[in-house]
């Protein structure tokens, strides 16, 4: 198959590098020439595991191609996947689509011969239909189909989810649409991995309802999380207890500062706003954001509280910015919400993250970049874990705690537990949701 991806952002990116690696013979087109020249020179311009060998391995391979010519690159494809970014946008909580409807009317004036066109972008319903109304209208003799191929990656783990996916759904509605879709993901169905059909509008249903469901079970034990400190109860154990009920299934349920990331905020504001337009409010999602933006708070009344309320002068340390561990993304991190407000309260912020600096340093202004844990946490007042890194898991705590000046932790990830934290010489500690 002949396959070209538009955008190589996170998603484009990593299902181009992993279609060649499937065997496709796959270009992948982004305006940003720099961007095109450096991924040329083997260069990633994200920081995702694995992703660069695989790059290499496949560029070597002459199965993977780049380049700023979308007019060479559409014509022969058999596939043409439109991954550009979907922002919130500004104002009204829609996702802007002017990336997709722009690619659809450019990819229309070069088609040749039959091609399916593949939104893998996060759309809102009836964006597919819209895509092939402006491509028969751009060019009204254009050969094609349409498909909307959702993605369920998650950052940090993309090249597995996309090789051993739960499952990958298409929707499509005609059978040489069909056709070429099976071709695509037949590296996948071969190895029994499970690719739904579906209509047009359920499969952009599926990605938003996916994402929201998640978002919702991680709300959800943030919200017990609250209870449980109020009540003596453990979020933890309670997460494994009702996680073992196959029903509800123990991932997702993990407490912490509330979502963050590129998808979760940007694609629940996204469907409530779709549940409004179409009179049917998405109650829940809109319950969903709104905790979490108030776990976020919380957490801030957290850290004051360890800090005694006089955040003023005091030096605190801040494991962790991006938005989980193995990316180095920082859209809607809790942390752009919490240094800030440390800052703002006159604290000496410092803070370390293994991959957070590049993008960070111009998000949080006036904190100090270290490399070093121990370095971040000399003389301070109190240690915040944000990120649950696997760098911050096996802490040195004495080490650590003989190092500060007050020895408090605000372990907002549930690493260690007042126990241990005791144990290694915290002598104030909070966690989330553990009595
Ligand atoms: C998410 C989905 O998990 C992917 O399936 C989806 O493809 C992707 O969005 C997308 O739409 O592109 P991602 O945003 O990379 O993936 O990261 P997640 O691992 O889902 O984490 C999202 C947020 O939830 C993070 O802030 C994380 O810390 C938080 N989280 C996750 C928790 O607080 N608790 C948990 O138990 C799990």
């Amino acid at each position: 198959m002949r396959i070209t991806m538009i955008g190589t952002g996170y998603v484009g990116l990593v299902s181009g590098v992993c279609f060649a690696d499937f065997g496709h013979d796959v270009t992948c087109v982004d305006k940003i020439e720099d961007k095109i020249t450096r991924l040329k020179a083997g260069e990633v311009p994200i920081y995702e595991p694995g992703l660069d060998a695989l790059l290499d391995k496949n560029v070597k391979a002459e199965r993977l191609h780049f380049t700023t010519d979308l007019a060479e690159a559409v014509k022969g494809a058999d596939a043409v996947f439109i991954a550009v970014g979907t922002p919130t946008r500004r104002g009204d909580g829609h996702a802007d689509l002017t990336y997709v409807y722009a690619a659809a009317a450019e990819i229309a004036q070069h088609l040749d011969g039959y091609t399916v066109i593949v939104t893998k972008s996060t759309v809102p319903l009836g964006t597919n239909r819209e895509v092939a109304r402006i491509v028969s209208e751009t060019n009204p003799k254009a050969d094609f189909s349409i498909a909307s191929n959702p993605e369920f990656l998650r950052e940090g783990a993309a090249i597995e989810d996309f090789m051993r996916p739960d499952r990958v759904v298409v929707g499509c509605e005609d059978d040489r649409a069909k056709d070429v879709m099976n071709a695509v993901y037949r590296p996948l169905s071969l190895r029994e991995f499970p690719v739904v059909f579906t209509g047009l509008e359920t499969a952009e249903m599926i990605k938003y309802a996916a994402n929201a469901f998640l978002a919702t079970k991680i709300t959800f034990i943030n919200e017990i999380a609250t209870l449980c400190e109020k009540t003596g109860a453990d979020v933890k154990d309670v997460a494994k207890g009702i996680g073992l009920d196959a029903r509800i299934g123990g991932r997702f349920l993990h407490a912490g500062p509330g979502y963050g990331g590129s998808c979760f905020p940007k694609d629940t504001k996204a469907l409530a706003r779709i549940g409004q337009e179409h009179a049917a409010p998405q109650r829940i999602v809109e319950a969903v954001i709104e905790v979490n933006e108030s776990v976020k708070r919380r957490m801030i009344d957290k850290i004051f509280e360890l800090l005694d309320d006089k955040a003023a002068g005091k030096k605190v340390a801040v494991l962790g910015v991006t938005f989980k561990p193995e990316t180095d993304d920082m859209r809607d991190a809790p942390s752009l919400t919490i240094v800030p407000a440390l800052v703002g309260a006159g604290s000496d912020v410092h803070v370390v993250d293994p991959q957070g600096k590049h993008e960070g340093e111009a998000l949080l202004p006036n904190v100090t970049w270290c490399d070093d844990p121990y370095i971040a946490a000399k003389d301070a007042d109190l240690v915040v874990i944000l990120t649950e890194w696997n760098e911050f898991r096996a802490l040195d705590l004495q080490r650590m705690s003989g190092s500060m000046r007050t020895a408090a932790m605000a372990d907002l990830r549930n690493i260690y537990g007042a126990v241990r934290a005791n144990e290694g010489g915290f002598t104030a500690y909070q966690g989330v949701g553990r009595g």
